[in-house]
């Protein structure tokens, strides 16, 4: 049997669902029975009701959300080495550090943190909806963490004080575009529309014709009258983009721009994940808790 017929009768089998991020490789993409941005997975993770495991093929992160929002469900990271370094950089110790500074200060935190950093927040955002988390607070200063890029472009689109913690928390793979290499991609393509991801860095959001998460690209792309479009975020959303538009051209904006975290889940992977049922994620209690509160906060923001 095909591995990939092998991995359908499995998750048939043991009523599972497979989740994949938009940096996913292709064949995992289509393997899954959902794709999205990391917003979109979380709420996914709740609406699949009859589902009794979770394969999230992405990084710790976003597997963590599901289990603290599924603690009914077996939530599996088909890697277990799949880190997001971003998540990484932002500890309980400094956030600790920053509120004895800041004792009054909201803190929201980007779903990049570990569960951990989220029982300490007040409110979490993603890079969909962090203007308007942003904007649904009561206060005109707030901290921000891990992601110095994105709190600097919530801070333009707000006008808000927004402080960054740690002071220059980072995405290593979307700090690997560069401005340059998209002037000469536009000398080729002049008629290419430029899509930035806010994780960029804000020389390359200036050059953007349009700044959003990954699933906000997506949709921009599809509703463009635009045929050529420079990419500027990991390269696996181009799978994606050229699949639901076929007619249309997608340019990665640097051809090294990977996510060597999201790339760790293979096929052969997550059919070892679901025939051993590893590996679970869990979130222990209190953390679960204060993280899920977090969480939900954000879900009840419209945007
Ligand atoms: P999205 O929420 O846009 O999917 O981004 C998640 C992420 O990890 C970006 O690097
Ligand atoms: Fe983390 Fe960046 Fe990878 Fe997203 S692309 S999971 S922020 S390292």
């Amino acid at each position: 049997m095909e591995l990939v017929d092998k991995i359908n009768k499995l998750k048939k089998d043991k009523k599972a669902v497979i989740l994949a991020h938009n940096y996913q490789r292709p064949e995992v993409q289509d393997i899954a029975d959902y794709v999205g941005d990391s917003i979109e997975l979380s709420k996914k993770a709740m609406d699949e009701k009859d589902a009794e495991i979770i394969v999230f093929a992405a990084v710790d992160f976003m597997a963590e959300s599901a289990a603290i929002l599924n603690p009914e469900k077996k939530v599996l990271l088909p890697s277990a080495g799949a880190r997001c370094p971003m998540a990484q950089m932002l500890t309980v110790d400094e956030i600790k550090r920053w509120k004895v500074h800041y004792p009054l200060l909201p803190l929201v935190l980007y779903v990049n943190t570990l569960a951990s950093a989220k029982a300490y927040c007040d409110i979490c955002c993603t890079s969909a909806n962090a203007v308007e988390v942003i904007n649904s607070l009561n206060a005109e200063t707030v901290l921000f963490g891990p992601d110095h890029n994105l709190a600097e472009y919530v801070q333009e689109k707000t006008g808000k004080t927004v402080i960054p913690i740690p002071e220059r928390g980072f995405c290593p793979t979307h700090l690997l575009f560069q401005p340059e290499e998209v002037q000469i991609l536009k000398l080729q393509h002049p008629e290419a529309v430029v899509m930035v991801h806010p994780e960029c860095t804000a020389e390359m959001r200036k050059i953007a014709n349009f700044v959003g998460s990954t699933s906000q690209m997506c949709k921009y792309a599809k509703e463009s009258a635009a045929k050529t479009f420079i990419v500027a975020t990991e390269e696996g959303l181009l799978h994606r983009l050229r699949k639901d538009n076929p007619k249309k051209q997608f340019i990665l904006a640097y051809e090294g721009a990977v996510c060597p975290n999201m790339k760790l889940n293979t096929l052969e992977r997550i059919y070892i994940s679901l025939k051993e049922e590893k590996h679970v994620v869990t979130v222990p209690e209190p953390i679960a808790s204060k993280a899920r509160k977090a969480l939900e906060r954000m879900f009840e923001v419209r945007h």
